[in-house]
C-alpha cells in the first residue's frame, strides 16, 4: 500500500475491541477506501482471519464494477491485496440506487461466507451513497438492521452522516463514532470515475473469448432480454460470480446467446444473471441499459 496520511484520532481507535462487521460510510471522496484498508491492515494483528468486503460496485477495488467482492485474509502477515479465498456477488449497476436490494442482499451473502471461512472480524466498505433524500439513510441502516455491524464508523467533512450517526449513537444495536477527513483525500470527478470503472472492466475481460450458450432449461434472470451488449454475470448455484459476460449476438429461434466472456466453459455455470447496464466490449465504457 502506498504510503497513506494517518491523523491521529484513526490510531487511537481501539482496535483490540474491533470485532464481527466493521461498516466504513461515508460521502463521496471522503478516504473511506484508504481509510478501510487501513482498518483491514491494523485488525490483522488481532485477528487470525479477516474479510474485506468491498462493497462498492460502482469505484470497486477488488474486482469489476457492478458486483461486490469479498477477499479474505490467506496468511497472518499483512498482505494487499488479500491473497486468500474470493467471493463475488453481482448488483447488475454501478450504483446502489434502484438496486438496493440487490446490495443488502448481496452483503449479507458475503457476510456470511466470510464467517463459515473464519473471519472474525469484517471491514466492509460501502458507497457514498449516504444523503437520505437519495435512499442512502434507509440502505444504511437497512445494511445495520442486517449486519448488525459491531461498530460503524463514519468519516465526515461537516454533518452530512449525523442523520445516521446520532440514531445509531443513542442505540444498543451499535457502536457508532465518525472521525474527520484528511486533506490528503483527492476529490475524483465523474470523467475520472467512468475511466476508472473502464479500466477494472477491462482488466476483468482480459483473455475473454466469445462462447455460445443455449440458455433453454437455464436459470435467467430477470428473464431472457438479451439486448445487444447487456453485461451479464455468470452465477454458480450458490448464487455467487464466476465471470462476467457481454452480449455480442443472439438467436432467439435456437434460445442462443453470444457472450464476450473471461469464462472458460459453462462448466459450473447455473443462472444467466442480466445486469441493467450496456458494457462496450471495445471501450469498456459501461451505459445504464
Ligand atoms: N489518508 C490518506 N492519505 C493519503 N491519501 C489519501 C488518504 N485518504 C484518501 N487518499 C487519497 O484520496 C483519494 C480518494 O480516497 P478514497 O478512494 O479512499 O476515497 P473514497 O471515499 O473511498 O472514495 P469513493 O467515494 O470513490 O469510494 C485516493 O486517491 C487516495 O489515495
Ligand atoms: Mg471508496
Amino acid at each position: 500500500m502506498a504510503s497513506i496520511e494517518v491523523p491521529p484520532d484513526w490510531e487511537n481507535l481501539t482496535f483490540s475491541a474491533m470485532a464481527g462487521v466493521i461498516l466504513v460510510i461515508g460521502a463521496p471522496d471522503t478516504g473511506k477506501t484508504t481509510f478501510a484498508r487501513y482498518l483491514y491492515k491494523r485488525l490483522m494483528e488481532h485477528h487470525q482471519r479477516v474479510g474485506f468486503l468491498d462493497g462498492d460496485m460502482g469505484q470497486t477495488t477488488l474486482g469489476p464494477p457492478t458486483t461486490m467482492t469479498l477477499a479474505l485474509a490467506g496468511a497472518p502477515e499483512e498482505s494487499w491485496p488479500p491473497c486468500g479465498p474470493r467471493f463475488r456477488t453481482f448488483v447488475g449497476s454501478v450504483s446502489p440506487r434502484g438496486h438496493m436490494l440487490a446490495t443488502v442482499v448481496g452483503a449479507h451473502r458475503l457476510v456470511q461466507r466470510a464467517t463459515e471461512n473464519g473471519a472474525t472480524a469484517i471491514v466492509y466498505d460501502t458507497t457514498g451513497l449516504v444523503a437520505a433524500e437519495q435512499g442512502g439513510g434507509a440502505l444504511k441502516l437497512a445494511l445495520v438492521d442486517l449486519l448488525e455491524p459491531g461498530v460503524v464508523i463514519g468519516l465526515q467533512r461537516g454533518t452530512e452522516l449525523e442523520h445516521l450517526l446520532v440514531p445509531l449513537r443513542c442505540s444498543g444495536r451499535t457502536r457508532a463514532v465518525d472521525r474527520s477527513v484528511t486533506l490528503a483525500v483527492q476529490r475524483r470527478d465523474v470523467a475520472t470515475r467512468r475511466a476508472y470503472r473502464a479500466e477494472q472492466f477491462r482488466r476483468a475481460f482480459e483473455g475473454s473469448g466469445r462462447m455460445e450458450v443455449d440458455w433453454s432449461g437455464r436459470a435467467v434472470v430477470p428473464g431472457p432480454s438479451f439486448a445487444r451488449h447487456r453485461l451479464v454475470a455468470l452465477e454458480d448455484a450458490q448464487g455467487f460470480v464466476l465471470g462476467l459476460g457481454i452480449v455480442t449476438g443472439r438467436d432467439s429461434h435456437r434460445q442462443a446467446v453470444e457472450l464476450y466472456t473471461p469464462v472458460p466453459s459453462l462448466d459450473g455455470v447455473d443462472t444467466l444473471h442480466l445486469g441493467d447496464v450496456t458494457l462496450d466490449p471495445e471501450t469498456f465504457c459501461d451505459q445504464p441499459l
